[in-house]
């Protein structure tokens, strides 16, 4: 089986005071998260779509999902958690109760936020997790990136050439996944916030796979208004 977990359980405060999660906002004529699953029905290699948000939201998400989709036959929504990681982990806990897991399934983790996702990506994910237990998507930096450890001054300028931005989705093998979240002690389920992040810190290897520019993660207002110009621009291109 090959899942796609979107993870829409996050409270979205950075996008200011808006009425409700910045995922349920609208992006022209559909709420961002209808966008980013249709990418996901579109894949015919996608078995099951698991959207995780809050609980207060779980039954507006369903009627959004009848809405703007109709079929939900394969859809399921379930609860979030207090952070993405947890949200990640509720989704898989809910595959293995209602589902089972099987040696070889596949979850697709993505932000809800992020709905350019291209076929292709998703494609490169599964490919590339035939080869693999752990894949993340990424896009090589433009910008020089550097880091200061006490916001004051600088402490490192890595090497541009080997850096990355990291996007979504994240994708791994759904078994290696949970037995790696079983492993880990409390303290390090609060530091590791990213899935990638504990696979490599356990040893583990983490393939990349090439993401595209306007992937981009909707954060702020102003990401809002550039990802309303990239629908108006492919519309009239269509
Ligand atoms: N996410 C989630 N569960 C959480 C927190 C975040 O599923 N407990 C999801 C968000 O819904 C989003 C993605 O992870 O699709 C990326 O989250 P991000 O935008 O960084 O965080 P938010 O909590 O949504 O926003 P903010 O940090 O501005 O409050």
């Amino acid at each position: 089986m090959i899942y796609a977990e979107i993870l829409a359980g996050g409270k979205g405060t950075r996008m200011g005071n808006t009425d409700m999660p910045k995922q349920f906002l609208m992006l022209g004529s559909k709420p961002i998260f209808i966008h980013t699953i249709e990418q996901f029905i579109l894949n015919s290699q996608i078995d099951k779509i698991i959207l995780c948000c809050p609980k207060i939201w779980m039954e507006h998400a369903r009627n959004t999902i009848k809405k703007y989709i109709g079929d939900t036959t394969n859809i399921f929504v379930v609860e979030g958690g207090s952070n993405r990681q947890e949200t990640v982990i509720n989704g898989c806990k809910f595959i293995e109760k209602e589902f089972g897991i099987n040696d070889k399934d596949i979850i697709i983790t993505h932000d809800s936020v992020r709905p350019f996702v291209t076929q292709r990506i998703i494609d490169d994910n599964i490919k590339a997790l035939k080869k693999g237990i752990a894949v993340d998507t990424v896009i090589p930096a433009t910008d020089t990136i550097v880091e200061s450890t006490d916001g004051k001054v600088l402490s490192n300028i890595p090497v541009r050439k080997n850096m990355y931005l990291g996007q979504t989705p994240q994708s791994f093998n759904l078994k290696e996944l949970m037995t790696l979240f079983e492993s880990l002690t409390t303290d390090e389920k609060n530091i590791l916030t990213d899935a990638c992040k504990a696979f490599i810190l356990k040893g583990k290897e983490v393939k990349i796979v090439e993401g595209e520019i306007y992937n981009i993660k909707i954060t702020t207002l102003h990401d809002l208004k550039i990802s309303n110009a990239i629908l108006a621009e492919r519309k009239e291109n269509d």
